[in-house]
């Protein structure tokens, strides 16, 4: 394999409500993350795979990893971003591409995973999945007063994960800026092309209550 994937799981889970964080939240019967991980080892290309834990938890996620596949566990921190530039910083020598994938998107398919990384083998710099907007969008101004309605055939919903060739991700982190919620976002504003590959409605994350609640089903009906 010539892929590393990085995990952020350091979240708190505050729209999931009252709880431990997020990726230690169990979905029949298991943490997130474990769902999550088990999926990514599951993808021929992964080598290597370094979540960023919630840093109070960091000896419990490599216990709860360990039966799962080979992992590397590293503190995350405040935000999202500084939580992949720690499991950045973590990767070995070796991998040529490096994906980010969240561990909320727990029940994302293996062949998500292969198909952005062989967009990325195949020589694009950045690779997003992602889906078309389903939902009639409107831009809303002071009052909730709807000021205009946005063209939804140029919008995507954006999943993970996020594919790159790791010299173009490590360059974007060096720089960083503003903390964004996605790692592409970084990668566009240092003037690199990013391209998108179908997603998976099953990369869904999981924010919410409801997601919760769909995801068991999903996993029940053999998703
Ligand atoms: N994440 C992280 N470090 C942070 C914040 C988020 O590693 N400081 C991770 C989360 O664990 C999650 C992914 O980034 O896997 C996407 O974030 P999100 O869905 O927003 O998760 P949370 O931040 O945990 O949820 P909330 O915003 O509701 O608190
Ligand atoms: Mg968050």
């Amino acid at each position: 394999g010539d892929v590393a994937v990085l995990v952020p799981a350091a979240g708190a889970g505050v729209r999931l409500g009252p709880g431990r964080p997020k990726a230690l939240r169990l979905l029949a019967g298991e943490p997130l993350l474990v769902h999550a991980v088990r999926r990514l080892a599951a993808a021929a290309s992964v080598h290597t795979i370094v979540v960023a834990a919630p840093p109070a938890e960091v000896a419990a996620v490599r216990g709860l990893l360990a039966p799962v596949a080979p992992v590397i566990v590293v503190p995350g921190g405040g935000e999202r971003q500084a939580s992949v530039a720690a499991a950045l910083a973590a990767v070995p020598d070796g991998p040529t591409i490096v994906l980010v994938h969240d561990a909320a998107r727990a029940l994302t398919p293996p062949e998500l995973v292969e198909s952005v990384a062989a967009a990325v083998r195949g020589g694009r710099d950045a690779v997003i999945p992602v889906l078309p907007v389903v939902d009639t969008i409107k831009e809303v101004g002071a009052g909730e007063v709807v000021l205009g309605t946005v063209d939804r055939s140029a919008l995507r919903a954006v999943q993970t994960p996020q594919g790159f060739r790791r010299a173009v991700l490590a360059a974007a982190h060096a720089v960083g800026g503003d903390a964004l919620t996605d790692d592409a976002g970084l990668v566009e504003k240092q003037g690199v092309a990013v391209s998108c590959v179908p997603g998976s409605e099953y990369a869904l994350k999981i924010t919410r209550p409801f997601d919760l609640a769909l995801a068991e089903h999903l996993l029940a009906a053999g998703g």
